[in-house]
C-alpha cells in the first residue's frame, strides 16, 4: 500500500490538539529519536488502534525523517493496522484446530456477507476483520470473536444469524410516527 492511497482512507482522522498532545507524550516516552520508531508506532496504536496517515506524516515532521521511512518500518510488521477497525472487530482462527474444521469456508462466508476481505473495514465502519492463528481454545474449533464474544464450533449457517443480530442492535432506532395513536 502507498502513503497516497493511505491518504484517501484516512481523510477522517483530524489531528486535534488533545490528538496532539497524545501524540507527543508518546515520542517524549520515547526521547524523540527515530531509532525507537517501532515502539513509537505500537504506542500510537495502542492509543488510536490503528497508524492514521496524518498522524504518520506528523511523526515523520517531529523527528526529521521520511513518512517514507515510517511506512517501510510499519509495513514490514504484520501488527500495524492502517486501515480505522470497524466498531466490531471480527477474528477468524485459522490454526491447525479450526483449519481442519472449516475455518477458510466460515472466513469465505464472513468476507461474502461484509464485502470486505481480512485487513479491511465494512464501509458503514461497523465490522472489520481480521484471520488471526490460534485463539486458545481450539476445543471449540473453528472459532471466531467478535470482540470479547467467542462463537465457538462455527458454521457457515451461523455466521448470518451471528451478524444480523449485531447489525440489529447497531441499527437506528425508530422514532414513532406521530399522530399515529389515537
Ligand atoms: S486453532 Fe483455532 S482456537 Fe486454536
Amino acid at each position: 500500500m502507498t502513503s497516497d492511497s493511505l491518504k484517501i482512507i484516512h481523510h477522517d482522522f483530524k489531528l486535534s490538539d488533545n490528538v496532539i498532545k497524545k501524540i507527543h507524550k508518546i515520542l517524549v516516552k520515547h526521547e524523540n529519536d527515530p531509532r525507537n520508531i517501532i515502539q513509537i508506532l505500537q504506542d500510537i496504536q495502542a492509543e488510536f488502534h490503528y497508524l492514521a496517515e496524518p498522524v504518520i506524516s506528523f511523526i515523520a515532521k517531529e523527528l526529521a525523517i521520511s513518512e517514507h521511512r515510517i511506512y517501510g518500518v510499519a509495513t514490514f510488521y504484520s501488527q500495524f493496522k492502517f486501515v480505522k477497525p470497524g466498531k466490531h472487530q471480527i477474528r477468524v482462527c485459522m490454526g491447525t484446530a479450526c483449519h481442519v474444521r472449516g475455518a477458510q469456508s466460515l472466513l469465505d462466508k464472513i468476507c461474502r456477507e461484509l464485502h470486505i476481505q481480512p485487513g479491511e473495514t465494512t464501509k458503514d465502519g461497523l465490522f472489520s476483520i481480521e484471520s488471526v492463528y490460534c485463539l486458545g481454545c481450539c476445543a471449540l474449533a473453528p472459532v471466531m470473536v467478535i470482540d470479547d464474544n467467542v462463537f465457538g464450533n462455527m458454521s457457515a449457517a451461523k455466521v448470518t444469524k451471528i451478524l444480523r443480530k449485531y447489525r440489529r442492535a447497531n441499527a437506528p432506532r425508530k422514532t414513532p410516527a406521530k399522530g399515529g395513536g389515537k
